[in-house]
């Protein structure tokens, strides 16, 4: 096939891409390049288009199978610094994107939703995707928009959403992301050997690493349509207290010769707190999520200590830090443009 994907140059998109690669299919990826040219752009059978979802090229779509939506903003902190822009790329730029599917006889669409839409539900339930949700707050709401959209345009039964809650995410990727649980424990134990555990880390997170979340996006573009159509599944390896979390990730990089010790912390601002299943998914397409934390940490390890200790604080690795710096240099950069180049006589 050929696949269309979105925000393929992201932390996910970056494994991701390089998989459906290896199976044989010509990937598009449409993507603003936020940090840059993705590492496999060089590699036969990838097409880059530089491009914003808002605002989509004539010709995106054309020759195209099947599309795999990533693009957007990827977390709370950078859904609230903008609501309007989030708005604008999570919520109305899904269902632009679900019409021009149809207009071109796209009939596979596979969605990067998020779990966050269980936000608010008792974490004392274990919660399925038959549950009714009512999400706050700008990136949850926006995704919860995203989801109705491709669901309405699939009511004309000549197109195959398949909807991802994806849990957070973890594990090595080449566009690396220090801003999601694990990979910010492991980078936290490493630089101050100390992990602080909010509000006493009472709080469930559903997690899954980004290797086996990778995998389920490809089984759900290839898969039989009686299996996944109009579906939606969460995306989970399994639910973990981040106390719990925390000791996991301490006791592996024990073992790997590098103490670390917990300390409690104030509540952060945006508490998020629910367990979600993942059977449906897993037992549907026959996958096993089989990567814990506790194997993601020496695999996290290797990447981290190939990056100079100074630099593991770096604003690429973090979503709101590099939107805020960018932001705070556009004037500065606008005045720049085309300084260097030469006038015409
Ligand atoms: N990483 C997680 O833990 C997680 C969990 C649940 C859901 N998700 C969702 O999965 C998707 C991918 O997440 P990620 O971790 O790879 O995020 P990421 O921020 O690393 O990647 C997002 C990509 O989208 C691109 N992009 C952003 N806005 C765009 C726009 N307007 N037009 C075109 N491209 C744009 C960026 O350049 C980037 O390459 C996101 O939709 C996110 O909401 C992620």
């Amino acid at each position: 096939m050929r696949i269309l994907v979105t925000g393929g140059a992201g932390y996910i998109g970056s494994v991701l891409v390089p998989k459906l690669l290896a199976r044989g299919h010509q990937v598009r990826v449409l993507d603003r390049m936020f940090w840059g040219l993705p590492h496999y752009a060089e590699e036969p059978g990838v097409e880059l288009v530089n491009a914003d979802v808002r605002r989509i090229p004539e010709g995106a779509f054309d020759g195209v199978d099947a599309v795999d939506h990533l693009a957007g903003f990827s977390n709370d902190p950078t859904s609230e610094y903008s609501p309007d822009a989030n708005w604008q790329m999570n919520a109305v730029a899904t269902r632009t994107i679900a019409r021009l599917c149809r207009e071109t006889g796209v009939r596979r669409l596979v969605f990067g939703s998020s779990c966050s839409l269980y936000d608010g539900l008792d974490a004392a339930h274990l919660l399925d995707e038959q549950v009714s949700v009512h999400p706050r707050g700008a990136y949850a709401t926006s995704k919860h928009y995203s989801e109705t959209a491709l669901l309405e345009e699939a009511a004309s039964g000549d197109f195959e959403p398949v909807i991802l809650r994806q849990a957070t995410v973890f594990g090595p990727s080449p566009r690396m992301r220090f801003d999601l649980v694990v990979n910010s424990f492991v980078k936290d134990a490493l630089v101050r050997q100390r992990l602080i555990l909010h509000g006493g880390g009472r709080m469930y997170r559903p997690l899954i690493s980004v290797n086996d979340l990778a995998d389920a996006h490809v089984a759900c573009l290839e898969a039989p349509p009686e299996l996944v159509a109009g579906e939606t599944f969460n995306a989970v390896q399994e639910n973990y207290q981040v106390r719990d979390l925390a000791e996991v990730v301490a006791a592996a990089l024990v073992r790997l010769g590098k103490p670390v010790a917990l300390e409690d912390g104030p509540l952060p601002s945006i508490v998020r707190n629910y367990r979600c299943s993942g059977d449906k998914l897993r037992e549907r397409l026959g996958l096993d999520f089989a990567t814990t934390p506790a194997i993601a940490v020496a695999r996290l390890v290797e990447v981290y200590e190939r990056i100079p200790v100074e630099q593991l604080g770096h604003p690429k690795y973090y979503n709101i830090a590099w939107m805020e710096l960018l932001e705070s240099v556009r004037p500065a950069y606008q005045a720049m443009q085309n300084i260097f180049e030469p006038i015409e006589e």
